[in-house]
């Protein structure tokens, strides 16, 4: 048997789910139940009645699933697989901006830690977040954490002044715009489509702004189009895959950048190899204190039922 037949035997005997973010490996996302964007994956996360979730993706999309699931196994090939957004908040510095503004709601993005979630009001994904802004009374001032590209982005299509975490993806901040223009000279009438975690001068060239899901959905609804896509270089498999016929180009980065289109290097931490030998030895484990994954369920909560 391959490594692809014996995780689809053992996830059978173990009753797990395999979820898999789309900026994961492609042979990853062909073993998953299912793949998906940042809330896509919360909301299966909340509704599986496996006994077991195998989280391919970072650390704090499978403490997400910890926080929702607190009664089962949560498993991360990798537990080094962080995030430079997550990292740029530490809680104890992100505690004292929110007791500085006890007037302020605190919206957090997703990419964050448990100890963040636990001192904010609403959590939210790129594919929510313009619509959790906007169920905040237009009176009520908001603090948005950690994003400042996806904050800047949300405050311009709400109106709404926020005040802004100063984060950043690593990811998504190495487009190169001169590149990008360059590369646009050379296929003219192509789409350009981005992530909200990119910076303004890449989204104010873009034909469409999204989260992973919403970028795969505008793929689908132009099918024979091509496309400059500015996310990161795994999602070009799914979307290949949905739309075989499309033509992607991935949006070039820096070049002093590792690798000529970007890659997370935290989510390709996790390989097949890793993903079976967790699912095997039930390690390594997700694990969140009680007292905090408490104060963090509720704003995963209020975003869920905002999103439903
Ligand atoms: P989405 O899954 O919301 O598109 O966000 C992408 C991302 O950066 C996940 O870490
Ligand atoms: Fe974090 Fe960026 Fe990697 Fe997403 S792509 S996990 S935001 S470092």
């Amino acid at each position: 048997m391959d490594l692809h037949q014996k995780i689809t035997e053992l996830k059978k005997q173990k009753n797990a789910v395999i979820l898999a973010h789309y900026y994961q490996v492609p042979e990853i996302q062909e073993v998953a139940d299912y793949v998906g964007d940042s809330l896509g994956l919360s909301q299966k996360a909340a509704e599986t009645d496996a006994e077991i979730i195998v989280f391919a993706g970072v650390h704090f999309m499978a403490e997400t699933a910890k926080i929702l699931n607190p009664n089962k196994k949560v498993l991360l090939p990798d537990l080094m697989a962080g995030c430079s957004l997550a990292d740029s908040c530490p809680p104890d510095v992100f505690q004292k901006l929110v007791e500085a503004h006890p007037d302020h709601v605190v919206i957090t993005y997703v990419n964050c830690s448990a100890e963040v979630k636990a001192l904010s009001d609403i959590i939210c994904t790129s594919s929510n977040a313009e619509k959790i802004v906007n169920s905040v009374p237009k009176d009520v001032p908001i603090i948005f954490a950690p994003d400042k590209n996806l904050g800047k982005y949300i405050q311009k299509k709400t109106g709404r002044k926020m005040l802004l975490w100063d984060g950043a993806c690593i990811v998504h901040e190495v487009f190169s715009i001169d590149k990008l223009l360059k590369l646009y000279k050379e296929h003219p009438g192509s789409k350009i489509i981005a992530h909200p975690e990119s910076e303004s001068h890449i989204l104010e060239t873009a034909n469409y702004i999204g989260s992973t899901a919403g970028m795969i959905d505008y793929v689908k609804k132009h099918p024979s189009e091509k496309f400059i896509v500015a996310t990161e270089a795994g999602i070009l498999h799914k979307m290949q895959q949905e739309v075989p016929q499309a033509v992607l180009i991935p949006a070039p980065a820096e070049e002093d950048n590792t690798c000529a289109c970007s890659e997370c290097a935290f989510m390709k931490m996790n390989t097949l190899q890793k993903l079976y030998n967790c699912l095997l030895n039930e390690n390594p484990q997700i694990e969140v204190s009680e007292e905090i994954r408490k104060k963090a369920f509720l704003p995963i909560e209020r975003m869920l039922e905002l999103s439903k």
